[in-house]
């Protein structure tokens, strides 16, 4: 949500900049927008769009600056406009700034700066900020003890509330950045003769893996070659230097034609990465580095809680049914935006987990710190190495999924379906699984990523079946038990990537609602992949059909159906059954890529959604 980079070395800012922009645009690209700086003066650019038209507009000037800051934008204030767009700048033009996140008393902070003889040309919050900045700068006495834009920027950041990380440069000071950040990330890189800030690794990994994390309530002071942290109360915090294991190689499309296709590819691999190292030598249980619990203490609980949003929320769907069957543990799901106010309770023997792909959330960041205010052990499974759910979380479990770059997620929900069948079995063990159960289990897992490839190697016979259905508007996704996540996510794949409207549902809820959807024009998706159901979801598919609906069917191999009851098959392969719900998600999400891909949408960058949703 916003990406924001920051710049300060020998090199050419504007084309760095442009460079960590361009990678950091799925966090937003409603607009985009730079300002360097060069001999006491700041150069502007912004524009409605992508950053590859920023980069066609400032493409031909001949930029000397070594020191700049840029943002790509997903408006929360104001709309998309090149006034709203960032950086902003003081009613003076000394300050630019650049926020992600929401300043929630920007109004009376307004108010007061406009009674001071300041003007606004936007309608964003963060127009206020480099206002209060640019006030502050003016009262500070020339020549102190700490640099004037230091000062005025942690004199404002103590007067807002709400959330930013922030970069901020003024005309006067050729070679200083401040950034800080409450509640948004922002990440420090340190490299050779050059100081960059970002808000996630991505945006800085070209240019050095040495990193610094900051916490919330700190500031960093960049200056060439330099840098200090501390707190907004002036407190001096000795940085922590971490090396990220970031292969750039691994972020590029390669001959895709999106990342949403490549990270679809991308999962036989991911699913590898998930077991990499992760299975004990009698074979029996799956073994994890960095939980932090004992098996013991794991023995002791008798309730697990998963937070997470969007398909997260629906992997913590799943991750119920497989815990609840193979562990025999109660699990209960909640969405985090819910969690953060609700002030659920939980029994003193409950483990809290949460479920994020990026590890920035904010709802599910906020769910992990009440959980941890409580004194609930609170573990995380998270793809992002060093995301602030991961820093923050007692343990957890890396994902090791790779970079996922499209909006839509992929490769990153069938590995946490991945890790939660591997959790279960765990858990599982700690409990009463056999012996030879979990021998049979782990050898089910570990043949996931030949059956994932099995089925991506269907895909044009899902693409011939997209084509078809592309011009519905409407669809119905079905699906009971371990199926029914999977429904949830194959209507959220497409209406996020297809704007068609989609709905999932337990097969059998069909007929207390949805079935008044079921015509010619809503076809119904029915997931047959569970031999005790079969029966049942036969049934669903006749009630469907008895109202002219059409039934896409996904069956795995030994589900037969009856001769012509389903319009159209897509068969899945045999497997156990905690890989299931994984294999079924892939044609979901081909099956949404083609039908976005044929309808014109921008698959990467679906409308109005962006990658990590950092503000509330
Ligand atoms: C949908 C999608 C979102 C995310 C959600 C949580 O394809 O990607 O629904 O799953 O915003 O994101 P993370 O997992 O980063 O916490």
């Amino acid at each position: 949500m916003c990406g924001i980079v920051g710049y300060l070395g020998g090199g050419n800012a504007t084309g760095i900049l442009l460079e960590g922009l361009q990678r950091l645009e799925y966090r937003g690209y409603d607009s985009a927008g730079l300002a360097t700086s060069h001999r006491g003066s700041l150069q502007v650019a912004k524009r409605v769009g992508r950053v590859k038209k920023l980069a066609g507009a400032v493409s031909g000037q001949t930029s000397r600056a070594k020191l700049g800051i840029c943002h790509t934008r997903w408006a929360t204030h104001g709309g998309v406009t090149e006034e709203n767009a960032h950086p902003h700048l003081s009613c003076d033009g000394k300050i630019a700034l650049v926020h992600n996140g929401v300043i929630e008393n920007y109004l009376p902070i307004k108010k007061f700066l406009q009674s001071a003889g300041f003007t606004f040309s936007s309608q964003t919050d963060t127009e206020i900020l480099s206002n209060l900045i640019a006030y502050h700068y003016r009262k500070e006495p020339e020549g102190g003890e700490t640099s004037r834009l230091f000062e005025s920027v942690r004199k404002s950041l103590r007067q807002v509330e709400g959330t930013y990380g922030i970069a901020v440069i003024c005309a006067d000071c050729p070679s200083e950045i401040i950034g800080a950040r409450n509640g948004s990330p922002l990440i420090l890189g340190v490299g050779r003769n050059e100081i960059l800030l970002a808000s996630d690794v991505a945006g800085l990994v070209s240019r050095t893996a040495k990193v610094v994390y900051l916490k919330d309530g700190e500031i960093v002071h960049v200056r060439e070659g330099d840098f200090s942290i501390s707190t907004l109360d002036a407190e001096a915090i000795r940085p922590v230097i971490d090396e990220v294991d970031w292969d750039v190689s691994e972020s590029a499309l390669g001959h895709y034609t999106h990342y949403m296709l490549k990270e679809i590819f991308d999962q036989p691999e991911a699913l590898e990465n998930a077991m990499r190292g992760r299975f004990a030598r009698d074979g029996s249980t799956a073994k994890f580095g960095g939980l932090n619990v004992t098996p013991q203490e794991l023995r002791q609980i008798d309730r697990i809680m998963f937070c997470g949003c969007g398909t997260a929320w629906h992997a913590c769907l799943s991750l119920e049914f497989l815990i609840e069957k193979y562990a025999r543990i109660p699990v209960e799901v909640e969405y985090a935006s819910e969690f953060r106010y609700r002030n659920a309770p939980l029994d003193k023997n409950t483990l809290f987990m949460v479920v994020s792909q990026s590890g920035e959330t904010i709802d599910t960041l906020a769910a992990l710190r009440e959980s941890k205010r409580k004194g609930y052990t609170s573990l995380a499974i998270t793809n992002v190495v060093g995301s602030t759910i991961a820093r923050e979380s007692d343990g957890g479990i890396y994902q090791h999924a790779g970079p996922e770059i499209g909006v839509a997620s992929t490769k990153a929900f069938t590995s946490q379906l991945l890790l939660g069948a591997m959790l279960a079995l765990y858990l599982g063990r700690l409990r009463d699984m056999s012996f030879n159960d979990g021998v049979e289990f782990v050898e089910g897992l570990k043949t996931a990523p030949e059956k994932a490839g099995a089925i991506l190697r269907h895909c044009n016979q899902i693409k011939d079946i997209a084509l078809k259905y592309a011009r519905k508007n409407d669809f119905l996704f079905l699906g009971r038990l371990s199926m029914f996540p999977i429904a949830l996510e194959g209507a959220l794949k497409l209406k996020e990537i297809s704007y068609i409207h989609a709905e999932g549902y337990p097969a059998a809820e069909m007929k207390h609602g949805p079935i008044a959807l079921v015509s010619a024009d809503c076809p119904t998706l029915c997931f047959a992949t569970e031999k005790d159901t079969l029966s049942k979801v036969i049934s669903n598919m006749q009630e469907v059909k008895a109202r002219n609906g059409e039934v896409i069917a996904v069956r795995s191999d030994s589900c037969r159906l009856p001769e012509g009851l389903a319009d159209d098959e897509i068969v899945i392969p045999d497997a156990h059954g905690a890989i299931m719900p994984l294999l079924a998600a892939i044609p979901m999400q081909l099956l949404s890529y083609y039908i976005a891909v044929e309808r014109g949408c921008d698959v990467d960058k679906p409308r109005n959604l962006a990658k990590s949703v950092t503000v509330e």
